[in-house]
């Protein structure tokens, strides 16, 4: 693929692997890059919140493979996803391991990518656009306004694999900026009490973004105290996320203007 004007693009040589970030869902938020990964490769090793959309954008003799890390259903283990990339690059594929977002955002990119190091195999990484930024910004909610905030943090709202104790809900709370919450749904009870405890408000803005720049997206408004209630009232499922903090309050200013993704 060329462009008139660009810089060329790069030569995907037999035996490396490209990791690649998505983004949300629909296939014109992906990067040109992106595009020509999958316009190029051999083998699509691909997450299961990869749009379909996107993935009709491969060659028509590339290969799908599945690798799907999906909450409370089986998934393969990480173990075994480096294991298909590093055979199938020494078996002279070319490679695209396609992930939802970006890779390197609670994507497990790095492991693979140190995987990919540790077998002596060259990669190269797509970024993509990743959901939190995605998902709020197209809902009219800035990530970061001179008025409201000068940081945001991005969390995940998943219990980590390690057994390790994951995020401190409280210590975030204590910070006072706004929080873009990944995978927030298995949690959330735990989650709203603990950033309760960590002294935030009942009446604190809050958003679910339900499935950003696909059909089922919904976006849905609400307070840190009743977001439970209005959560399971809305019907609202994964993938979201929730954003918690001023910066909600900020969408309704633009509300009259913004037009929305569909
Ligand atoms: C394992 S994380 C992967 C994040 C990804 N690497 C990224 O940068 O967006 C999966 C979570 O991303 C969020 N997510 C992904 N796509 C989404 C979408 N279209 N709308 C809302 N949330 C989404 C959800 O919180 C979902 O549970």
């Amino acid at each position: 693929m060329s462009l008139p004007g660009f810089p060329p693009m790069p030569d995907f040589p037999a035996g490396e692997v490209w990791l690649a970030g998505a983004g949300p869902g629909d296939p014109r938020l992906l990067t040109l890059l992106a595009l020509h990964a999958l316009a190029t490769a051999d083998d699509i090793v691909h997450d299961a919140l990869v749009d379909p959309r996107v993935l009709g954008l491969k060659r028509a003799d590339a290969e799908l493979i599945p690798a799907g890390k999906r909450g409370g259903r089986p998934s393969p283990r990480q173990r075994d996803i480096n294991e298909i990339l590093i055979s199938r690059a020494r078996a002279g594929r070319r490679v695209l391991r396609l992930k939802g977002g970006d890779p390197f955002v609670f994507g497990r990119g790095w492991d693979e990518a140190s995987a990919l190091t540790e077998a002596g195999i060259r990669f190269r990484v797509i970024p993509g656009v990743t959901a939190g930024l995605a998902a709020t910004a197209l809902a009219g909610i800035p990530a970061t306004t001179r008025e409201t905030n000068h940081a945001v943090v991005l969390a995940a709202g998943h219990r980590a694999e390690d057994g390790s104790s994951g995020t401190d809900w409280v210590a975030l709370a204590k910070l006072g900026q706004p929080i873009i919450l990944y995978m927030p749904m298995t949690q959330l009870p735990e989650i709203v009490e603990a950033l309760q405890q960590g002294g935030l408000r009942g009446d604190t803005p809050v958003a679910l973004l339900q499935s950003a720049t696909t059909e089922n997206e919904q976006i849905m408004e609400s307070m840190l105290g009743t977001l439970i209630d209005d959560a399971r009232k809305a019907g609202i499922g994964s993938p979201a996320i929730l954003v918690i903090g001023a910066i909600v309050g900020l969408r309704r200013r633009l509300l009259s203007s913004l037009i929305g993704w569909q």
